[in-house]
Parts: structure tokens; C-alpha cells; sequence
């Protein structure tokens, strides 16, 4: 079965944005750890970026057909700045089945006080804040380990 990593605005950028704050590695670092994690339990991964709330938007209905159908487990998202603005996404996750885990790969709770609030938190299953972009793999195994 699979799990649906979806990453927001300027994630594309990672590795060379702000690394003080997100680290050097790039998106398809992180992309290549999801798929390593996933494997060791039989389980495969679909990566997305976007820079659009409405495909971030599309990607969670995309996501509710595939669990509907049995062929995905989850869904892990990292909204970037659309975590403090988009009611979209906070609609989208509630009106969904699956369950939603939120990562931040920065400490949110540690920076300017307009990142402390997350439309997502309230309607997620979990979130994982500030473990750097390991917090991609914790919340594979948050979804997998028995
Ligand atoms: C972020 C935190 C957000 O406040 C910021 O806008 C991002 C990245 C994080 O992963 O730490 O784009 O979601």
C-alpha cells in the first residue's frame, strides 16, 4: 500500500533556503529517505511539491479516492506557509478520510509569532515539529509500525 507525502510552497527549495532553519538537505534527499523508510515495510511512496493551494487541494481528494480504494494508507503533509493561512487545506483534510500527519521540519513554536498558529494541527491525526526533515521518516513509521 502506499503513502501520500505532499510538500508546500518553497519546499522545492530546500537545501538551499534558509538553511540555518531547514537544513541542507534537498527535497529529493527527503524523497529518497521517505522511499528507503517505506520500503522496509512493503510499502511504497508518492511524492508530491507544489507551490498552488489548490493542488495541494486536488492532491487530498487525490488522496481520499486512493483510501477509498484501499491503495493508501496515509497521507503526510508539510504545508509551508499555507499551514498559518489556508482554510482550503484545513476544509480538505477535515472532508477526507485518511488520516493526515503535519510536519514542520523547522521548530514553528521557536520562530516569529504569525508561524504559532496552524490551520492544520486541529484536523491532523499528529503533527512533528522541529526534528529537521527526519520528521518525514517519523511519521512514516508513526503510519506503519505496529
Ligand atoms: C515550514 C514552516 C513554515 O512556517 C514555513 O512557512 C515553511 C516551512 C517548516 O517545515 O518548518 O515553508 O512548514
Amino acid at each position: 500500500s502506499q503513502i501520500m507525502v505532499l510538500n508546500g510552497p518553497n519546499l522545492n527549495l530546500l537545501g538551499t533556503r534558509e538553511p540555518d532553519q531547514y537544513g541542507n538537505e534537498t527535497l529529493a534527499d527527503v524523497e529518497n529517505n521517505c522511499r528507503a523508510t517505506a520500503q522496509q515495510y512493503d510499502h511504497t511512496i508518492d511524492f508530491r511539491q507544489s507551490n498552488h493551494e489548490g493542488s495541494l487541494v486536488d492532491y487530498l481528494h487525490e488522496a481520499n479516492e486512493k483510501f477509498k480504494q484501499g491503495e493508501l494508507i496515509g497521507v503526510i503533509i508539510n504545508p509551508g506557509a499555507y499551514t498559518h493561512t489556508s482554510v482550503a487545506i484545513h476544509d480538505a483534510i477535515k472532508g477526507i478520510e485518511p488520516p493526515v500527519i503535519e510536519v514542520h521540519i523547522s521548530n514553528v513554536h521557536a520562530r516569529e509569532s504569525f508561524r504559532h498558529h496552524s490551520y492544520v494541527s486541529p484536523v491532523a491525526a499528529g503533527t512533528l515539529i522541529g526534528f529537521g526533515t527526519k520528521g518525514y521518516d517519523l511519521a512514516i513509521h508513526s503510519l506503519l509500525m505496529k
